[in-house]
């Protein structure tokens, strides 16, 4: 097709897309894959593929802000990325400090107050990767308007266990208490603080798996999860905007199964559990769609009326 009419067509769709999108989500976390094989179907090095990429990644960046997301996490480099050959990795270290350091310098992110943070074991990093971290992370650090969180070094069972340790520690110090431990108490042993629970984790290149990514701030807020053929430095703003109808439509699902069930609740109890009920579903009550609070509300006076 004429290049023109298509970028056209896809503009054209882009706004028929954006016009579904209503709340979106707040934190995205996007596994960037795919981009080796782009390369290779051009008879380019792996090399040109990633460089590729992290213009798709400055991209998706602004894409984000445009449409109220406010946090972004995107995975650079995985622990089992270890595994690459010399060259591949030494390429892909040098590209995440020239792309820090960009960020940090970028106009766009002192004008958005980009705070961002790299996530996982940035010591084992060579120096030079170190180094554009600290000073990312410090020339960003005292804003809070949009986060990026740069996954490096980063494995999720790594993540988890390196808390369960300092967990342990802490409880043989006797600094804290075992009956202590609950959700927040794991939460600040993970790599970085804050970060929000995921809402929605995109994976280019046509994989279908999450690969350790994320699994307690993704698969423990049961995240929505888009998966896309296109490779990552393919992945255009209509991929984008699909992944983020994914997310909207498995709310709305989520919510109209709350209803369903506050609704059952409603209706299983009988006259003196009415008043505790009341309290339960009053709390449910902020979670449901307009129509689903309409619905309980009229279960509960009809159950009002009938234990009377
Ligand atoms: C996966 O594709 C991609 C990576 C391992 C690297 C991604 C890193 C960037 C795009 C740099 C971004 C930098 C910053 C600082 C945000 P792959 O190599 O697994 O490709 P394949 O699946 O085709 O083999
Ligand atoms: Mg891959």
């Amino acid at each position: 097709m004429h290049s023109r009419v298509r970028s056209w067509l896809d503009r054209a769709y882009e706004r028929l897309l954006r016009r579904d999108i209503d709340d979106g989500p707040d934190h995205v976390a996007i596994i960037m894959d795919g981009n080796r094989r782009y390369a290779r179907e051009r008879g380019d090095e792996a090399t040109a593929g990633h460089r590729e990429g992290s213009r798709t990644t400055e991209q998706v960046l602004r894409w984000c802000q445009d449409l109220g997301v406010e946090e972004l996490t995107v995975y650079a480099f995985s622990t089992e990325n270890f595994d690459r050959s010399r060259e591949e990795r030494e390429h892909l270290f040098d590209l995440i400090e020239s792309k820090l350091r960009e960020f940090a310098d970028a106009e766009g992110v002192h004008e958005n107050e980009v705070c961002i943070r790299a996530l996982g074991q940035v010591d084992r990093l060579p120096d030079r990767v170190c180094e554009a971290v600290d000073y990312a992370e410090g020339r960003t650090e005292t804003y809070d308007r949009f986060r990026l969180n740069v996954a490096v070094a980063y494995g999720g069972r790594a993540e988890l266990l390196g808390a369960a340790r300092d967990t342990l520690r802490a409880v043989e110090a006797g600094r804290l208490d075992p009956e202590d431990i609950d959700v927040d108490e794991i939460d600040r042993r993970l790599y970085a603080r804050p970060v929000r629970d995921v809402d929605l984790i995109v994976r280019t290149g046509g994989a279908e798996r999450t690969s350790n990514f994320l699994p307690w701030h993704a698969n423990g807020n049961e995240a929505a999860v888009f998966f896309c053929a296109p490779y990552w430095p393919e992945f255009s703003k209509v991929d984008f905007l699909r992944a983020i109808r994914t997310y909207e439509s498995r709310e709305a699902s989520w919510r109209h199964t709350r209803t369903d069930r506050a609704v059952a609740l409603v209706r299983a109890v009988a006259g003196s559990s009415l008043v505790e009920t009341r309290e339960v579903v009053g709390r449910l009550r902020e979670q449901l769609p307009r129509g689903g609070a309409e619905e309980l509300s009229a279960e509960l006076d009809h159950k009002d009326r009938t234990a009377e």
